[in-house]
């Protein structure tokens, strides 16, 4: 069924067809010379215009969403707990797959292929973060067998491998809040390093000297790549910041991307900040207050007093847990 209408009251027509909620859009508008055929759902009467039937043509459309393009391939009730969300790093999609749906990994994976043409392998979930590494286990369940890949971000490039290294897309906005706060000339400390995310962006915005210290020795050959590619002056180590630290001197600004257990290493980064040097202390917890009144005890307990700059929510963890990042200096 389609709504015959001379040419120059189209558009008139159509507006008023989709306030209605008759247009059909899930068939094209057809034309001749001097008429639209704009398709309707339901027979309807509209001054100059008449209704005529003919063979229509359905509009194709993609599948802009995991979920959607798993229509049909699983039932409803698989839908309802077939993942939503993912992550990508470079041309990897990570994501988590329920127990329930495990047996339909392949179809999930080859389904996210199909969808999001850039993604060339699909990585599972295969345990939590854990371990001092922060890393994961995943499992290849469609595309290249391959855990290496290139991630974009603000112009920097990060190479990394998804299963033996942290990293994680979300914080991009919020390693760009911390680099658009480093001064020329400052000494910059990143502490828990990983790949180099913080380190590159902040020496690629600005002309501090940055030091970078990482445990993993992986991550740390990734972060000397990283270094390389981006043409930056990082000075990378490898080793635990509670033996590096104390040589390294005095620092304007201190990074602190361990949310889990940073303020177990404040005691080795408050002593190495210069006068009026600034610290971003990142933790899990359920509002900024919560984590500014551990930060405030901890630094207490050290003898330390300490003034707040900034406490921002940068991310969640878990329900109803967020990444805090707090930026103080001490007084
Ligand atoms: C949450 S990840 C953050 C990595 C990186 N800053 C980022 O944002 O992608 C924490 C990193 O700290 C490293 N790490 C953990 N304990 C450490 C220590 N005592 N000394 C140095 N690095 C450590 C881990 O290997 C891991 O790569």
């Amino acid at each position: 069924m389609h709504l015959k209408v001379r040419k120059r009251k189209g558009e008139v027509v159509r507006k008023r067809l989709l306030d209605l909620g008759v247009l059909d859009k899930s068939r094209r508008i057809l034309k001749d010379e001097d008429f639209l055929f704009i398709p309707v759902l339901e027979e309807i009467d509209i001054p100059d215009a008449e209704i005529v039937w003919m063979n229509g043509k359905g509009i194709k459309r993609k599948p802009f969403s995991l979920r959607e393009s798993l229509k049909g391939k699983l039932t409803e009730n698989e839908l309802k707990i077939a993942p939503k969300s993912f992550d990508i790093l470079g041309d990897i999609a990570v994501l988590e797959i329920p127990e329930e749906l495990k047996d339909k990994k392949g179809i999930i994976g080859n389904s996210l292929l199909k969808t999001f043409k850039n993604i060339k392998v699909v990585a599972a979930k295969k345990t939590a973060v854990g371990t001092e590494f922060r890393t994961r286990e995943v499992e290849i369940i469609a595309g290249e067998q391959r855990t290496e890949t290139v991630h974009r971000e603000y112009n920097c490039l990060y190479k990394l491998d998804v299963s033996s290294t942290y990293f994680s897309p979300r914080l991009g906005t919020e390693r760009m809040r911390i680099a658009k706060q480093v001064r020329d000339n400052e000494r910059v400390l990143v502490m828990f390093a990983g790949v180099g995310p913080y380190a590159i962006l902040i020496s690629k915005k600005s002309n501090a000297r940055v030091y970078a210290i990482e445990l993993n020795p992986k991550a740390f050959e990734y972060m000397k790549e990283n270094i390389r590619m981006n043409k930056v002056d990082v000075v990378a180590i490898n080793g635990d910041v509670r033996d590096k630290v104390p040589k390294l001197g005095k620092f304007n600004r201190i990074v602190m991307p361990l949310p889990k257990d940073a303020g177990d290493f404040l005691d080795v980064a408050l002593p190495a900040l210069e006068k009026n040097g600034v610290v971003h202390f990142y933790d899990f917890s359920h509002n900024v207050d919560e984590s500014i009144e551990k930060l405030r005890g901890i630094c207490g307990d050290l003898g330390y007093k300490i003034q707040i700059l900034d406490a921002v929510k940068c991310g969640s963890y878990s329900p109803g847990i967020f990444r805090i990042c707090v930026d103080f200096r001490v007084i």
